[in-house]
């Protein structure tokens, strides 16, 4: 029986890389690129990405998500002895069109289909994120691309999540944020939102503050658990 919570909620709200995006869908370029070494790359680029990210908002030290992603990359590519940056600046723009998980599109239409407001909010900058979202084929089915950008700091700050509060007008538990990054989903969940976890790595669950109502291996039943279908 889905959390009574979920039947409330005015909004679903989604992070973006590694929800909405596959950001291991850049494997096969990576690949072509790099050949053996590309798996560890690949790993280790998303790896470095959000822990810089994370080390950067303790630091009070902000940069964009563009430049974090890049530098993630420069420091992967160099831990495999690959310095070259041309080839690194055409890795980075695979960022651009990363494939959607399967089902997005469809539980997108779901959602607009039964007046749900929706939106993205993302550690990505504004460009970033537009350019992903033109290629994957959503903008149309998005109402707001909410980007840390506003607040020149990384989630899980709680004034990240409060963007999203404060442009839909509802109460942070009226929001249903979904995340497959569970650090995120304690941040949303510590802050208020009304959170499902879509697990599609099956990982445990971290050991911080903040628990979703819901966790899932992928979007596909959310427009069910909503009660929408
Ligand atoms: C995002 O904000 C954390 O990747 C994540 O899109």
């Amino acid at each position: 029986m889905p959390d009574p919570k979920l039947r409330d909620i005015k909004a679903c709200v989604f992070d973006a890389y590694g929800t909405l995006f596959d950001v291991f869908s850049v494997a096969d370029g990576v690949r072509a690129a790099i050949g053996d070494d590309a798996d560890r790359v690949t790993a280790l680029w998303r790896q470095k990405q959000l822990e810089y990210t994370w080390l950067r908002s303790l630091m009070k030290a902000h940069a964009d998500f563009w430049q974090v992603t890049r530098e993630a990359l420069d420091f992967s590519l160099s831990t495999v002895g690959n310095d070259d940056p041309a080839l690194r600046d055409d890795l980075l723009d695979l960022y651009l069109s990363l494939d959607t998980y399967p089902e997005v599109t469809d539980v997108l239409a779901a959602l607009r289909d039964n007046g749900i407001p929706r939106a993205i909010l993302s550690n990505g900058a504004p460009p970033m994120l537009d350019a992903a979202v033109r290629s994957a084929g959503i903008a149309n089915l998005l109402d707001e691309i909410f980007s840390v950008e506003d607040v020149s700091i990384y989630k899980p700050d709680d004034s990240v999540y409060q963007i999203a509060v404060d442009s839909l007008r509802c109460e942070p538990a009226q929001i249903c944020f979904m995340s497959s990054n569970a650090w995120d989903v304690a941040g949303a969940a510590h802050f208020g939102f009304t959170v499902v976890w879509i697990n599609r790595f099956g990982q445990v669950p971290e050991r911080l503050p903040g628990k979703p109502v819901e966790e899932l291996n992928s979007l596909e039943t959310l427009p069910s658990i909503l009660g929408l279908t």
